[in-house]
């Protein structure tokens, strides 16, 4: 981890930032399904942070130094003491060395840090990367591969005329936090406003939400379909036909593009007024064309008769007197607290995420695979004022690309979603967060221990 000067736009003078090897995106690691990798994360960030700490944040306090980092492998199924946990950061000039045997399916993960109180800064300042795992099952697809392949993370940045990157402080005297960050530049792999050159055939995207707060909904500007085959763990059963695709922060999505009836056109990528990147489609291609598979992989779906317990666990918000946001919880507790949520090894449970707030917070937790039941409507005054579920519509099944192996889950405000959750491979203490950066770091995040039997 290094600071470094990166070109994000031709015409703006480079941007310092925090980063992996010197790149923003950090380089994309891959491996293969059960072949374990060993990663030294060094820390050679300096001592000062560029952006603003607010030390009344839990964990960020003014007796701990500025610069801290713990790299975490998202989606990565690792023992705990590699896992990257919150507290356990290093300082500039040590090295964490992490083991990821990865005992999973072909996934798209990423890594990022982690670092107690501060995640949400380390990460806008570019401290995340992709990491692809391969096996032989999607081997034998025929995927688009090699430079028909792209992985494309995607977040957005509040960026100078000087070409500096800007964080946002809160407007209330006294006070640094902002309840979400977002920016008007959006960057495709830490570029503004980039073009790539494709040949009229299919392509591979690994398309990853890297932004902070924002959720995306990408699509092409002529609306043309595409196919959605993969979501955060790995290949759904069958491809998904989409002409948009919604995509919270950390979530992942394996998409298909056809540009064959395109050729010599430019194509934007866009999220709702803001165009992400443009494809320039040629007229010629190298090769075969390249062709969507009928079907992906055999893809159970968990019955809810295999859990061994129902945990009811609200997503809060604390507002201040003049109904302003001081930060959210999960289940009202705060990170120090006890551990609360302590499933056995090799149990499954079904979570029931109960949202109290009025925004949608995309819910990750580590270590685990889970699969989505459904979300429906609740009376939240009922169930603050009787802290009993009283539903207000019908259960909504996950949408047809929700419904593959997932880590990080979309949940809907003023809705309860389930989940269904094995805890395999790794007893030990692990975290469960709002993947909203500036959520995570202010006390939406929790501990939960898998207790060997
Ligand atoms: Cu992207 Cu705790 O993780
Ligand atoms: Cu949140």
């Amino acid at each position: 981890m290094l600071e470094a000067q990166v070109k994000v736009h031709r015409d703006l003078p480079p941007t310092r930032m925090w980063t992996f090897g010197g790149s923003f995106p950090g380089p994309t690691i891959e491996t293969t399904s059960g072949k374990p990798l060993l990663v030294d994360w060094e820390n050679r960030l300096p001592a000062r942070h560029f952006l603003p700490i607010d030390h009344s944040l839990h964990g960020a306090g003014k007796e701990v130094p500025e610069v801290r980092t713990v790299v975490h492998l998202h989606g990565g199924r690792t023992p705990a003491e590699s896992d990257g946990y919150p507290e356990n950061w290093i300082l500039p000039g040590k090295t964490q060395t992490c083991y990821y045997p990865c005992p999973q399916e072909a996934a798209h993960l990423f890594y990022h840090d982690h670092a107690m109180g501060i995640n949400r800064l380390n990460i806008y300042a570019g401290l995340q990367g992709m990491f692809l795992v391969r096996d032989a099952q999607e081997s034998q697809l025929g995927l688009p591969s090699g430079k028909y392949e792209i992985p494309l993370l995607i977040c957005d940045r509040i960026l100078q005329k000087d070409g500096q990157l800007i964080y946002p402080v809160s407007e209330k005297p006294g006070e640094v936090w902002v309840p979400e960050a977002f920016g008007e530049a959006m960057l495709a792999n830490g570029k503004s406003q980039p073009f790539l050159d494709v040949e009229p055939r299919l392509y591979r995207f690994r398309v990853m939400n890297g932004a902070n707060g924002r959720f995306f909904r990408f699509s092409l500007a002529n609306q043309q379909e595409f196919f959605q085959i993969g979501s955060d763990q790995g290949l759904l059963a069958a491809p998904v036909r989409l002409k948009r695709v919604t995509m919270a922060p950390g979530e992942r999505a394996d998409l298909l593009i056809d540009f064959s009836a395109m050729a010599s056109e430019r194509v934007e990528w866009i999220s709702d007024s803001f165009s992400i990147l443009q494809f320039r489609v040629g007229k010629t291609i190298s090769g075969e064309r390249g062709s969507v598979p009928a079907k992906l992989r055999a893809l159970d779906r968990l019955p809810e008769a295999s859990a061994v317990k129902v945990r009811r666990l609200t997503l809060d918000e604390k507002m201040d007197d003049v109904q302003r946001s001081m930060g959210m919880l999960l289940n009202n507790t705060p990170w120090h607290a006890p551990v609360t949520e302590d499933p056995a090894l090799n149990s499954t449970e079904i979570w029931e995420l109960v949202n109290l707030t009025d925004d949608a917070h995309p819910i990750h937790l580590h270590l685990v695979r889970f699969q989505i039941l459904d979300r429906r409507r609740i009376d939240v005054f009922h169930f603050q004022q009787m802290n009993e579920i009283r539903f207000g519509g019908p259960a909504v099944p996950p949408d047809a690309n929700e419904l593959g192996w997932k880590d990080t889950v979309r949940a809907d405000p003023h809705m309860v979603t389930r989940i269904i959750v094995p805890f395999t491979d790794f007893a030990g203490r692990y975290v469960w967060h709002c993947h909203v950066l500036e959520h995570e770091d202010n006390e939406m995040m929790r501990p939960f221990d898998v207790l060997s039997p």
